[in-house]
């Protein structure tokens, strides 16, 4: 990527810096391979005002799981009934504002929801569409945090309890249980989870045959991204990804196939741009103390998540490589964004980039130790 350094050299760090170019032929390339099928955006992978409205402005609908990100959503200029609603804990208020818009969908993810919306809904003379999120207890093979298909846990709805909950939905009259969703997890970059998610949607489709008519399928998100190497792969393989979805899963006539991707479209577009406070050597390490901290990128401290980092104030090929552990000012010692990471010899005023940050990055920044993020720059 060609950073803008003297732009940079003059802004207060740290700050996010955003290509709007390469966010742009992303979406193209989204846009491109999905064809008939519709995504919604998963605005919590970055919320930034300037990205939804790229998004918005390119057709996208939004996967929102707040209030806050619904409003944002609107804001943005998403239309409402694009708009998706998931989220284990939604308030009264979330669900009320969510009716109030016309939202396209709830993603319901148990049964005292489904029954909280039904009342709500019936309150204001509303019909709700809902999508009943299923736990496929599929392995996605990825970071235990964010590993979300697996049989028990916090989300969805076990397909034990499947017949169950529809039976009752079904007697619900606020509510129309329009369709099925499934997330299996993040940064996903083995295709075959998502071979086995078809597999167990043909299953289900099969056995509610009777029972429940569904317009829609939602298959969540989750197709990871190239932390490694972000140059070489600056946009993911979406034509690949959705052939996995064409050629395995198998729609009833009329049902539509829906999305929520986030990381995948923002990823590549964002870096984390700081500055080097001080060079320190210690005993047998040498530390390259850098003015952003887990504050503002989290993920290494929380994942032990990599981000490639690169000094973009030194000049590589007439400098030698040194070895660095490369930290933010944060009174943790988690606060580590890589170890051993080989630089140019790097002096206190470089500008250090962590790449591959858009997504997870600025909307997982807190202000602990009441420090500032500055805002962002866009090219
Ligand atoms: N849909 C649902 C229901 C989700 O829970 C998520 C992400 C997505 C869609 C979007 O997934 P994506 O396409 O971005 O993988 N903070 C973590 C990631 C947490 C993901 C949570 N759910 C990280 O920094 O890696």
């Amino acid at each position: 990527m060609n950073f803008p350094l003297d732009k940079f050299k003059k802004a207060e760090t740290p700050f996010y810096y955003y290509d709007l170019a390469l966010l742009q032929r992303t979406i193209d390339a989204v846009k491109e391979a999905a064809h008939d099928y519709r995504v919604h955006y998963a605005i919590k992978a970055n919320a930034n005002p300037t990205i939804l409205e790229r998004i918005a402005l390119n057709g996208f609908g939004a996967d929102c799981v707040s209030g806050g990100e619904v409003q944002a959503a609107i804001d943005a200029g998403i239309a409402p009934e694009k708009i998706v609603f998931a989220g284990v804990g939604k308030t009264d208020s979330e669900i009320a504002l969510a009716l109030k818009y016309k939202i396209g969908c709830f993603n319901c993810e148990s049964l005292p929801e489904l029954e909280a919306i039904d009342e709500i809904a019936g309150k204001i003379g509303h019909t709700a569409h809902v999508a009943i999120r299923v736990n496929p207890n599929i392995d996605a093979h990825t970071h235990h945090y964010i590993t979300t298909g697996l049989a028990e846990n916090k989300f969805g709805i076990s397909m034990e309890q499947l017949p169950q909950v529809v039976d009752a939905a079904q007697r619900l009259k606020n509510i129309e249980v329009v369709g099925l969703h499934f997330h299996i997890g993040s940064q996903i970059l083995d295709f075959e989870p998502f071979e086995a998610l078809c597999n167990r949607i043909n299953d289900l489709q099969d056995l509610y045959a009777n029972e429940l008519s569904l317009q829609m399928i939602n298959v969540g998100g989750g197709l990871g991204i190239n932390y490694n190497d972000p140059d070489y792969d600056s946009i993911p393989d979406f034509e690949q990804y959705f052939s996995i979805f064409r050629r395995n899963l198998k729609l009833r006539t009329g049902q539509s196939l829906h999305f929520e991707l986030g990381r995948s479209i923002v990823a590549q577009c964002g870096t984390l741009i700081s500055r080097v406070i001080y060079v320190k050597e210690g005993i047998r390490k040498k530390f390259v103390i850098v003015d952003a901290g887990m504050s503002e990128l989290l993920r290494p401290a929380l994942y032990g998540a990599y981000h490639q980092i690169e000094n973009l104030s030194a000049n590589s090929d007439s400098t030698p490589e040194m070895t660095y552990d490369v930290v933010g000012p944060i009174c943790e010692s988690s606060d580590v964004f890589g170890n051993e990471i080989k630089l140019p010899l790097t002096q206190r005023g470089d500008i250090i980039a962590f790449r591959s940050a858009g997504a997870y990055g600025e909307t997982m920044a807190s202000n602990y130790n009441l420090r500032k993020l500055n805002p962002p720059i866009f090219s």
